[in-house]
């Protein structure tokens, strides 16, 4: 097609994000809470909806009331708080505020995959250092990696999607110590963990942190949030589309504030549920279960995987497949379910390794 040299070249580059659209009557593939929202709060959710969402209206712009009630929850002022339609899009405001060709962004590997596609689309240079074995950052690479990239950000997952744990806390702050440029904490799975950066944020000016309601209940409605210095916070803003945020997922974010309590039981609950997860699959033949503080597993296997995958899919699971990358071999990334979910997944797990040589 003659015209498509008009498209830039790093972006006819890249392949689309391989979203597995596989039909499955279990889905363990993308770290959503598996728990509905409970019936007395659909009731109410919905009933809010009709109530107070004017459909001929723009939503509010920038939305300041949330901006407000989020900063109370994270303790800190509500010009450090930045909404987004999800994580993702604050992923891509802070990479167009300050990436673009001839910038460096560095991220560990096997990482988080929108940072090196929304870095790759805005003409950043990628460098990816790989994990250390076992999964925490490898300090001394990551150094030598600031000190020669002089990245503008350095994105890290905390607990790291897909390897699951929470990376050391003393090297973090090593990082955010010598980066010359800023560090984004991404706590996606913050509540999964009960760690978090967000206390130390006055400690820095390169500190930034992102937080979402997509893993703890609401991935219908692209809820994330950015947290850091004001001054950086008011500059990313100018990045933002005006009315990012819709009304129906800005009343579901206040939603979320007033029931709280409930979400977080779903969390808890999950939680329980990591822990016979990860114990099953750790007494799995050929299965080798990494640690987690998230709502998610990455496991090897002595089987090759795309069998293994296909394997669960045959019988009706659906999980994440990464290939080898960095140190990490390749493997499998299963969310944690609902108890009849897991006990299938294990159930398919079992069943698909007995069929596969070694
Ligand atoms: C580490 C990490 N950050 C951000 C996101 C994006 O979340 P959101 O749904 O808020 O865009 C994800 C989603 O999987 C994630 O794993």
């Amino acid at each position: 097609m003659k015209r498509l040299h008009l498209i830039r070249e790093e972006i006819r580059r890249q392949r689309a994000y391989p979203a597995d659209a596989i039909p499955c009557q279990i889905k363990l593939d993308a770290n959503e809470n598996p728990f509905p929202l409970p019936e007395d709060l659909t009731g109410l959710f919905f009933s809010a909806v009709t109530r107070e969402v004017a459909l001929n209206r723009y939503p509010e712009a920038g939305s300041p009331a949330l901006r407000r009630r989020f900063a109370a929850r994270f303790g800190v002022a509500p010009d450090q708080v930045l909404l987004g339609n999800g994580s993702d899009e604050l992923i891509l405001a802070l990479l167009i505020a300050c990436g673009g060709p001839g910038k460096s962004v560095l991220i560990p590997t096997p990482t988080f995959a929108m940072y090196r596609i929304c870095g790759l689309n805005l003409g950043c240079r990628i460098c990816e250092v790989p994990l250390a074995a076992g999964g925490d950052l490898d300090l001394p690479a990551m150094l030598a990696a600031l000190e020669r990239e002089r990245p503008v950000l350095t994105f890290l997952s905390y607990p790291n999607n897909p390897t699951g744990g929470c990376f050391n806390d003393d090297k973090i702050a090593a990082l955010i110590e010598q980066a010359p440029g800023l560090v984004v904490v991404d706590e996606a799975y913050g509540p999964f963990s009960g760690r978090s950066f967000l206390p130390r944020l006055k400690a820095y000016d390169n500190l930034l942190i992102l937080r979402t309601l997509s893993k703890v209940g609401l991935a219908a409605m692209r809820i994330g949030f950015l947290v850091g210095p004001p001054e950086i916070v008011a500059e990313i803003d100018k990045v933002r589309l005006p009315y990012n945020l819709n009304s129906v997922s800005q009343m579901a974010a206040g939603f979320y504030l007033d029931h709280e309590a409930r979400f977080i039981a779903q969390t808890e609950e999950i939680v329980r549920e990591r822990a016979g997860l990860w114990d099953a699959l750790r007494k799995t033949a050929v299965v080798h279960p990494w640690p987690t503080d998230a709502n998610f597993i990455f496991f090897t296997c002595d089987r090759d995987i795309n069998q293994v995958y296909a394997a669960l899919v045959k019988r009706g699971v659906l999980v994440k497949k990464f290939d080898a990358s960095g140190n990490a071999p390749p493997a499998i990334r299963v969310t944690v379910g609902r108890r009849e979910e897991n006990e299938a997944f294990l159930k398919a797990l079992r069943a698909g390794v007995a069929t596969l040589g070694a």
